[in-house]
This record gives structure tokens, C-alpha cells and sequence, in this order.
């Protein structure tokens, strides 16, 4: 058997790394696990004492059921330090797991990733540890960057100290983490095929074989491991983009593409998962992932593939602006000064996080039209959305921001008054609300629109409602301004 690994680091506190560890801690009573960071703030929110009903809300990351484990855990054999050189030390492997945004300037500004916190982070290991480790790569990043964390590693170990480096990329989803985390399909581990790499990706995985089956660990070699990640992303954010590209379709002809999307997903061969129409898609790694897959293809000089891939970010986009459109065009071509209600401004439901949310894009079209936007959200925090909406540190447009936009505490306040809804993501509460009520304080026609297809359009059209849902045509029909 191979020797146990007591003693787990992780370099960075945030959506990957702190839910993946609090797991790891909760499923390893006998492995001590610290997660570290550079940020004295998010350790000090991971380390936040319960409330009053001895709950914990005050962490970083919201992850249904989250809390829970870190409560149970925490003191435990789970830690959050900013020691981060003592933490790296003590531990026999070390999940580096800190952001890798995209390049803002530079070589491959727009596309490429910035891998400037993977090499620090890097770096620092290599600076600090006076024993072997196992380093592993967890971030999402460019294949190849195991091979040059090597390169930093082995140049600047100690004599006697030896690194093994995996890759170990992760595919949980956001809003579903710790479920994703529980029970994955998959834990893929990628090394090198040496007996020391091997070695380390069985020492990994008995990690892992503390609650995953062991067949569902799966081993490759580290290049097939990091672009594997890059792959899947791609492959789910495309079928998004496919079905979009197909709701186009079905609303200039009449089809229903929740049918289409069913009929389809009947084929095993197809299968009926991710092929939910939206008004896009959103979250910190579609774009991201794929934005890095253009970039590599390109430095490898296959223009061909960048442009395959490339597409299903302009489908992304269109279908963005595709639906700002229909409101505008439906509000009689003009949204100047109407009150427009956007109920949701996560990028998916059961979360907080606003990367890259389809929100975001759609109250920047609002504006441009110069329309009055009241934003509902029940997860987002308030000071995130005024984030999301204004440019700081490029102009102060914080006080021409707040003549436009407008947080309302509910859905149902965020509505009175309002000329349209429009519907930017997925919140179960918003199933639910009482549409009667909501429909006597709007004014009249009420417009509704659908950007996630989860309300019933029938009954709402029955209470008076004019509904457009992506994906169905046809929408409201007004031959005079159409
Ligand atoms: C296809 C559809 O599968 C079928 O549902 C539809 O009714 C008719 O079109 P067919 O063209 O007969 O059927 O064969 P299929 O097995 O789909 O293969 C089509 C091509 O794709 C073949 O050249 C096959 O070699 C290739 N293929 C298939 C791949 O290159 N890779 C794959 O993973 C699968
Ligand atoms: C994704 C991958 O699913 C996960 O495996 C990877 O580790 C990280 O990236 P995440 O971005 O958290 O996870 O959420 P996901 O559920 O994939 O949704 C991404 C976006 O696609 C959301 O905006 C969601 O609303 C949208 N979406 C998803 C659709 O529009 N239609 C669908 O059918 C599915
Ligand atoms: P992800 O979604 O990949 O988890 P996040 O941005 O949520 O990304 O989290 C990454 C975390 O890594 C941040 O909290 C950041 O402060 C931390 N971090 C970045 N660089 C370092 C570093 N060199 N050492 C420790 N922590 C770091």
C-alpha cells in the first residue's frame, strides 16, 4: 500500500479549494487538513463564529450545505490559517488551488491565463519546505503549466527534497459543490508515468478512496489531465450554446425548444442533461476555459480548432444581446425611463456569485437604453451588484450607476410599478410568487420575460401577463409593432 498522507496544505481559500478541503476533512478524520491564503480577510470569514441559531453565515463561499460540515469540522482536523509558510511545512501534500483569471494586459490579454498566483504560489512551496511533497495542481489551468511548476519546484528545492507533481483538476459545479463533492463521477489524477508519479497518484487517490469508489478514480498522464478539464468545460458550455442556437430557431418558427431539447436528450447518445435553454451562460469557468482552449490552439498554430471553439463564446454573447433586444423591441422599441424589474442576478441559482452572469450583460444593454433597472437577487450581496455595474477604479460612474439602477429587498417590491420582468435566473422562489398580486401593481401591458424557462407562460397569460420564454414562439404577438 502506499504511504498514507497525514498532513494535507491548501494554498488558497476559495470556491475550489475551501468546499473541495472541508470534504477532505470531513471524509479523513485521520488526515489534518489546513486551508491557507494571502487573503487575512476570507480567512478570517472561514474562522467566522456561528449566529445566534448556532448557524454559520458569515462564510466566504455559500454552498448549500457547506456550513454544516466546516462547523462539525473545524478545530477538528480542519483549519484556516494565513500561515501559509507553517501550513506548507507541515504537510506531506499541497493542493494548490488559487485563481487563475484571465490576462487583463500583455501576451494573450483577453484570452490567456494569468498565471502569475499558480507561479507565487509555486514558488513559495519551493522557498519554504525542508521535506518532500506532493504538489498538486487544482487550479484550472493551460496544459502544461504541472511541467513548468516543475521546472520552478526542482530549481529551487533544498538538496534532499524531492517534488512530485499532479495534476487533479476539479468538476464541481457551483450551488451543488458539496453534492458534486460527496459523490463525483469522476476524480481524475494525472502524473507522471514514472514509478515516483504513479506512486504519488496512488497516494492521492487512497485520499480519495475514503469515500469515493475507487473505479471511479481515474489515472492518466499529466498533459491529458489538464486539458481534460478545459475539455469538459467546453464541451457542457457548448451544448448550452447548441441548444440556444436552437431556441433562435424555435421562436421564429413556433417549435418549443424545451420539447426539442427533450426529444433529443431521449437519445442515450445525447442524454438529457445541460440542454436547458437560457438567456446564456454565465459563471467564473466556461469563458474563462474556453478563452484559455482558443489561446492554446492558436500558439499550437491551429487556427481551425481557436475558431471552432471561439463560436461558442459569439453564440454566448448573441444570445445575450438577442434577449436585451426582444425587451426592447417588444417594449415598443423604446425602454427610455420604463421601469424594468430583473429578478436574479447570480449566474445560476443556489449561488452568490455574479461571474460573468448573464445579469450583469443584460442590466448593461437596460442602461444603455437608458432604462430605470430594479435588481432582486436573494443570495447576492448588495455591494456585489453595484460592483458588477460600475468600473471602479476606471470612472467614477458610481452616482450616474445609482440614477439608473435600483435594489429592491424582494422580488414582489422589486415588480410594483414596473412596465416588464425580466427573468435572469433560475431562483426556485421565483416559481412561486404570487404573479396575481405582482400583475395588479405593474403597469399595464404587463410584459414578462422568461430568460430561464421556468415560469408557466399559460397561466401567467391567463391572469393578463404578456409573456415572451426563450426558445418559444411564437412570443407575444403585436402585428402593429412587430
Ligand atoms: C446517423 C445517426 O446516428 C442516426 O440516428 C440517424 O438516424 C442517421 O444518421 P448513421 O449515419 O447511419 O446514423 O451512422 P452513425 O453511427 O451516426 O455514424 C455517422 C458517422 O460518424 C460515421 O462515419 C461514423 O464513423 C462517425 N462517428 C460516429 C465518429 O467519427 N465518431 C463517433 O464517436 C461516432
Ligand atoms: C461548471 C461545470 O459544470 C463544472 O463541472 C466545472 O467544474 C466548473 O464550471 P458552474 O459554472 O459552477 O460549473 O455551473 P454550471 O451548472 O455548469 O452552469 C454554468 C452556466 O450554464 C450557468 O449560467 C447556468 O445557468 C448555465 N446553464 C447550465 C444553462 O444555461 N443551461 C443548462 O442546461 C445548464
Ligand atoms: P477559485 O474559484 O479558483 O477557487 P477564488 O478566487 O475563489 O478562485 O480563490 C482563490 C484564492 O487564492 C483567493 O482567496 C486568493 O486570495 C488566494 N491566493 C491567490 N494567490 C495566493 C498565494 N500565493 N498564496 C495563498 N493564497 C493565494
Amino acid at each position: 500500500a502506499p504511504q498514507a498522507i497525514r498532513r494535507i496544505c491548501c494554498v488558497g481559500a476559495g470556491y475550489v479549494g475551501g468546499p473541495t478541503c472541508t470534504v477532505i476533512a470531513q471524509n479523513c478524520p485521520d488526515i489534518t487538513v489546513t486551508i491557507v491564503d494571502v487573503n487575512p480577510v476570507r480567512i478570517a470569514a472561514w474562522n467566522s463564529a456561528p449566529d445566534a441559531e448556532g448557524r454559520l453565515s458569515g462564510l466566504p463561499v455559500y454552498e448549500p450545505g457547506l456550513a454544516e460540515i466546516v462547523l462539525a469540522c473545524r478545530g477538528k482536523n480542519l483549519f484556516f490559517s494565513t500561515e501559509i509558510d507553517k501550513a506548507i511545512e507541515e504537510a506531506d501534500l499541497v493542493f494548490v488551488s488559487v485563481n487563475t483569471p484571465t490576462k487583463k494586459s500583455g501576451v494573450g490579454a483577453g484570452f490567456a491565463a494569468d498565471l502569475h498566483y499558480v507561479e507565487s504560489s509555486t514558488r513559495r512551496i519551493a522557498a519554504v519546505a525542508t521535506s518532500s511533497k506532493i504538489i498538486v495542481e487544482k487550479s484550472t489551468v493551460p496544459c502544461r503549466t504541472a511541467a513548468s511548476m516543475r521546472t520552478i519546484l526542482e530549481s529551487n528545492s533544498r538538496p534532499g527534497v524531492r517534488f512530485d507533481i499532479l495534476s487533479n483538476p476539479e468538476f464541481l459545479a457551483e450551488g451543488t459543490a458539496i453534492p458534486d463533492l460527496q459523490s463525483p463521477d469522476r476524480v481524475l489524477i494525472g502524473s507522471l508515468d514514472t514509478n515516483e508519479g504513479r506512486e504519488a497518484a496512488a497516494r492521492l487517490s487512497a485520499v480519495y478512496e475514503h469515500w469515493v469508489p475507487k473505479h471511479k478514480v481515474y489515472t492518466t498522464g499529466l498533459w491529458s489531465s489538464e486539458l481534460s478539464k478545459l475539455a469538459a468545460n467546453a464541451l457542457l458550455a457548448q451544448r448550452i450554446s447548441s441548444v440556444n442556437a436552437m431556441a433562435a430557431i424555435c421562436e421564429a418558427t413556433g417549435a418549443d425548444v424545451d420539447e426539442v431539447a427533450h426529444a433529443c436528450g431521449l437519445d442515450g447518445r445525447i442524454g438529457p442533461k445541460f440542454l436547458k435553454a437560457s438567456v446564456g451562460f454565465g459563471g467564473s469557468c466556461f469563458q474563462k476555459d474556453i478563452l484559455n482552449l482558443v489561446y492554446l490552439s492558436e500558439s499550437l498554430s491551429l487556427p481551425q480548432v481557436a475558431d471552432y471553439w471561439r463560436q461558442v463564446i459569439t453564440m454566448n454573447e448573441w444570445s445575450k444581446s438577442r434577449f436585451a433586444q426582444k425587451v426592447v423591441q417588444t417594449l415598443f422599441n423604446t425602454i427610455t425611463m420604463k421601469k424594468v424589474a430583473v429578478l436574479g442576478f447570480a449566474f445560476k441559482k443556489n449561488t452568490g456569485d455574479t461571474r460573468e452572469s448573464a445579469a450583469i450583460s443584460l442590466c448593461r444593454y437596460f442602461r444603455q437604453e437608458n432604462a430605470l433597472v430594479t435588481i432582486y437577487d436573494p443570495k447576492v450581496p448588495e455591494a456585489q451588484i453595484w460592483m458588477d455595474l460600475t468600473e471602479p477604479g476606471v470612472v467614477d460612474d458610481s452616482i450616474e450607476v445609482r440614477k439608473q439602477i435600483t435594489l429592491a429587498p424582494s422580488a414582489v417590491a422589486a415588480c410594483v410599478d414596473a412596465e416588464a420582468i425580466v427573468i435572469a435566473t433560475e431562483w426556485d422562489e421565483f416559481k412561486e410568487l404570487d404573479w396575481a398580486s405582482i400583475y395588479a401593481g405593474m403597469k399595464k401591458p404587463a410584459f414578462l420575460f422568461d430568460g430561464r424557462g421556468i415560469v408557466d407562460a399559460k397561466l401567467l397569460r391567463k391572469i393578463g401577463f404578456k409573456v415572451h420564454s426563450v426558445g418559444k414562439g411564437p412570443e407575444i404577438v403585436d402585428p402593429v409593432w412587430a
